[in-house]
């Protein structure tokens, strides 16, 4: 049976975070924690919990040192935060942990519980907390990943629905908290010249690249738990690809978004096996925490099938990878050519797309093709930004946090689009064979071609601003993009 869950008007009033000790709380959690501080949204205790036989003083130094290095010491923040902080050292199965907790939450009402912690220690976690009663009237963040494939992923949402509503449980995808993530669905429902196009009438095909050059960054031993498709595949880009094919929502509600998001989640069938390639980049068995005979995939190219009326035959191809040739993270949706030949040359590949660049820049761009000045009627491709930010964009996790606070779970998934995309991807990482190699630096393997079906390579990525386009990362195949632009540099990557 639930708890009592806080109704959505009522904010917490304590923050509590288990794995204080650990790497998120150290790259993700103090500084969105500084930055709630500053802007005056965390009035209320602030208890980290870890089991690392630390003391308040090891905590504030911890966190001193993890703004030191993920933008810098707001003294008179960090200070007011200080102030607040509390630490209990203590074992997630030991019930004296959970009674220390008790007696640091008296005089609040309403906490929110943040695990920060593996999945595998929730249950000791959420039983502890109930042993106390710091459920009742309770709020509780979840990180990714959310269980490791469709069937834990179930029993971590029966055992969380055992103590807490679902209301009251807030998941949490980093991705969905970033500001060009959100613009897919604002510029996607805020302009009424898409709709007409968005289907599968002038939309060939669909890419979205997530690509890192660098590699698992000493995580060696929880990379090999995950691999990328249990990794970023199965969260961050599936919530990107729902978020670009979902129907308009009816109405403004957070649930009326993840209505339509889970529509197309359940429209998606499992891949053919044809139409998955695994790679892992040369030099990852070298890693800490790595077997040598490590099967677990650094990279992934994926063609998927959206089952409905409107999207019916067009490919959404998605590729993500560690060691790649770049970092960056981009949507191409591909319109179709025109339908006539009129003009002597033809552009390859089709000219007409809208480009997403979520990070590390921000931009949306069209492509177009326009008559090059002179005598013959041949053409150039450009680009037209409708869009490009330059921003300083807010945390994920300081906009994530501030709303799990507030009860506003519009950015978090729910139970069933967390299973609806498990649902996807479980036959590929149960039926995961060896990964083909690639080298680093590279885009992968060149198998990951076939992945885009009809076309001889993946579209270009803009190389990021300020880079030079890396012209060495370049795979076999590759056929020409936009070289003229209006307004910004695209020298493209691949
Ligand atoms: C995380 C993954 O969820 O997302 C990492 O665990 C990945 O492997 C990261 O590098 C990418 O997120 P961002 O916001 O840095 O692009």
């Amino acid at each position: 049976m639930s708890a009592r869950s806080p109704s959505s008007s009522q904010p917490s009033d304590a923050f509590i975070f288990f794995g204080a000790s650990g790497d998120l709380a150290y790259k993700q959690v103090f500084p969105a924690l500084q930055a709630l501080t500053r802007r005056g949204l965390l009035e209320m205790p602030v208890i980290g919990i870890a089991r690392s036989d630390w003391t308040l003083a090891q905590l504030r130094e911890r966190a001193r040192h993890s703004l030191q290095q993920h933008g810098g010491v707001d003294e008179a923040a960090f200070e007011r935060l200080c102030a607040r902080l509390l630490y209990i050292d203590g074992d997630y199965h030991d019930p004296r942990t959970f009674e220390r907790l008790r007696a640091a939450l008296v005089g609040t009402q309403r906490p929110l519980h943040y695990l920060a912690i593996p999945p595998s220690l929730f249950a000791a976690v959420i039983g502890g907390l109930a042993a106390v009663g710091c459920t009742s009237n309770a709020r509780v963040i979840v990180e990714k990943p959310f269980g490791r494939d469709l069937a834990s992923a179930q029993a971590l949402n029966r055992s969380l629905h055992q103590r807490f509503d679902e209301t009251a449980v807030f998941r949490i995808d980093h991705y969905l908290g970033k500001e060009p993530v959100e613009n897919l669905l604002y510029f996607r429902f805020a302009n009424t010249f898409l709709e007409p196009i968005w289907n599968r009438n002038y939309v060939s095909s669909v890419q979205i690249t997530m690509a890192e050059s660098f590699g698992v960054q000493g995580r060696g031993r929880f990379y090999e738990e995950v691999g990328a498709i249990r990794d970023v595949v199965q969260n961050h880009m599936l919530q990107v690809l729902a978020l670009l094919a979902m129907d308009p929502p009816i109405g403004r509600g957070a649930d009326a978004i993840r209505d339509e998001k889970l529509r197309i989640l359940n429209a998606i069938s499992p891949p053919a096996r044809s139409a998955v390639v695994r790679g892992q980049f040369r030099g990852y068995r070298d890693q800490e925490g790595v077997a040598s005979d490590s099967k677990v995939e650094t990279f992934a190219a994926l063609r998927l099938q959206i089952e409905t009326w409107r999207w019916a035959g067009v490919p959404f191809c998605i590729r993500t990878g560690k060691r790649l040739a770049t970092t960056a993270t981009e949507v191409i949706v591909e319109f179709k050519r025109p339908p006539q030949i009129i003009f002597d040359e033809y552009p390859l590949p089709p000219s007409n797309y809208l480009r997403f660049r979520l990070s590390p820049d921000v931009f949306i761009a069209l492509g177009a093709r326009t008559k090059a000045p002179g005598e013959r009627m041949s053409g150039e491709d450009v680009e037209l930004v409708v869009h490009d930010d330059a921003s300083e964009d807010m945390m994920p996790y300081e906009r994530l946090l501030g709303d799990a606070l507030r009860g506003d779970d519009s950015l978090f998934t729910r139970d069933d689009c967390v299973e609806a995309a498990w649902r996807v991807v479980d036959p590929i990482i149960h039926g995961a064979g060896t990964p083909l190699q690639y080298e680093p630096g590279s885009w992968g393997p060149a198998d990951a071609m076939r992945i885009v079906e009809g076309r001889s390579d993946w579209r270009c990525l803009a190389a990021p601003a300020g880079e030079p386009a890396n012209g060495s990362a370049r795979i076999p195949g590759r056929i020409g993009s936009p070289s003229t632009t209006h307004g910004r540099r695209q020298d493209p990557i691949n």
